[in-house]
């Protein structure tokens, strides 16, 4: 499939003005996507949770205009207009414009909210461009007769997330979405994510993760600059090898339910992602001494319990715990105990593997 497929030939019905809603979830990934080429494709394939609690609810308001010369939209964040918000949003619309043919003729207001403290130190890229994404896609479902299916309407929707933010791509659906093409997993696309194929164990079903917010400020280095320095990068090839490599090797784990196994890819992924920062030239650190904290304390505690709890990382200071359904209720006495004095005010978000987003 190419790009083309998502460029419409043309629309049967016309829309002067309405609404569409949708909530989409993060996600976090076990196989991590560090480094693109091209528009927005990934350099290695990346595999990640659908998360359910931390979430962004977007509303898309359009009005048909008299002239369609330029994008005109404004964005609110919880009610307040978030004029900073703007310029990825206009970004955004100019990157899609080819498969969204009608940007332009509308007038649109975006109303945004996530479930989550905008200042946590969670990215919402992810969550916010699924939403928006999946609101111009219900608009065009709208303008169409039913010619097309559920399924490429959500791969459109996937496709479009991807050309606002990468990781935005493996958001729609849950539990499991692959992004990036991948020798091993059939129908993987560097276009768009989809549901991870093959058998499941038990093991991880309704896996549980908890962010422990370390750093709630703002990044001193955004993941788009993170990206842009694995150009040049000493380690950059072999990162991707070893990425595509986990990835392969998480197969069999995933189908088998081997927890130990699965933590160490894990583990290995987080650390190593922080390792190409630390690398690159300029390098830069985004882990803050309760990271290291948090990480020493979970490999005691795993050590100590037998426990199958871990860690992972995405660019910023906070930790991911991850752990299975059935650890629940010890776990969340650990880190409550052991886990939450290294948290910015004691704050922590628990969440769970989910199904993807949801029109409301
Ligand atoms: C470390 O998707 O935020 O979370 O495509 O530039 O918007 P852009 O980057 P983004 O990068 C996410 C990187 C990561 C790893 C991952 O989620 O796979």
């Amino acid at each position: 499939m190419t790009d083309t497929q998502f460029i419409p030939k043309s629309y049967s019905k016309n829309l002067d003005n309405g609404q569409v809603s949708w909530q989409s979830p993060s996600n976090i990934a076990l196989v991590k996507y560090w480094g693109k080429y091209g528009e927005q494709l990934p350099k290695n394939a990346s595999i990640s949770f659908t998360l359910s609690n931390c979430n962004t609810k977007t509303s898309l308001r359009f009005k048909k205009k008299s002239t369609s010369e330029s994008f005109t939209f404004q964005v609110f964040l919880d009610g307040k207009r978030e004029e900073s918000f703007e310029p990825k949003i206009q970004k955004f619309f100019e990157r899609i414009e080819a498969y969204i043919p009608f940007l332009k003729a509308y007038q649109f207001t975006i109303e945004t909210s996530n479930s989550f403290p905008h200042s946590s130190g969670i990215a919402s890229s992810a969550s916010g461009m699924s939403a928006l994404a999946l609101c111009l896609v219900s608009m065009e479902q709208q303008m169409s007769a039913s010619e097309n299916t559920k399924e490429y309407y959500s791969q459109k929707a996937s496709f479009l997330a991807r050309l606002g933010s990468g990781s935005a791509c493996r958001s729609i659906e849950g539990d499991l979405i692959v992004w990036g093409k991948h020798p091993d997993i059939e129908g993987s696309s560097n276009l768009f994510g989809v549901k991870y194929p093959y058998t499941v164990h038990a093991n991880f079903k309704n896996y549980q993760d908890t962010i422990l917010l370390v750093d709630k400020g703002e990044k001193q280095v955004s993941s788009t600059v993170g990206h842009d320095l694995m150009h040049n990068h000493p380690f950059a090839e072999q990162r991707f090898e070893q990425a595509n490599n986990n990835l392969s090797q998480l197969l069999p784990i995933l189908e088998s339910g081997d927890l130990s196994a699965f933590i160490k890819i894990v583990e290995s992924e987080a650390l190593s992602l922080h390792a190409m920062m630390m690398t690159s030239m300029p390098y830069f650190i985004l882990m803050k001494p309760n990271t290291l904290e948090i990480i020493n304390r979970i490999w005691e505690y795993r050590a100590k319990t037998k426990s199958n709890i871990c860690f992972t990382l995405d660019a910023g200071a906070n930790v991911h715990v991850l752990y299975p359904e059935t650890e629940k209720e010890t776990v969340a006495l650990f880190i409550e105990k052991e886990l939450s004095s290294f948290c910015k005010n004691g704050e922590f978000i628990s969440d769970v593997a989910g199904f993807g987003a949801i029109s409301i």
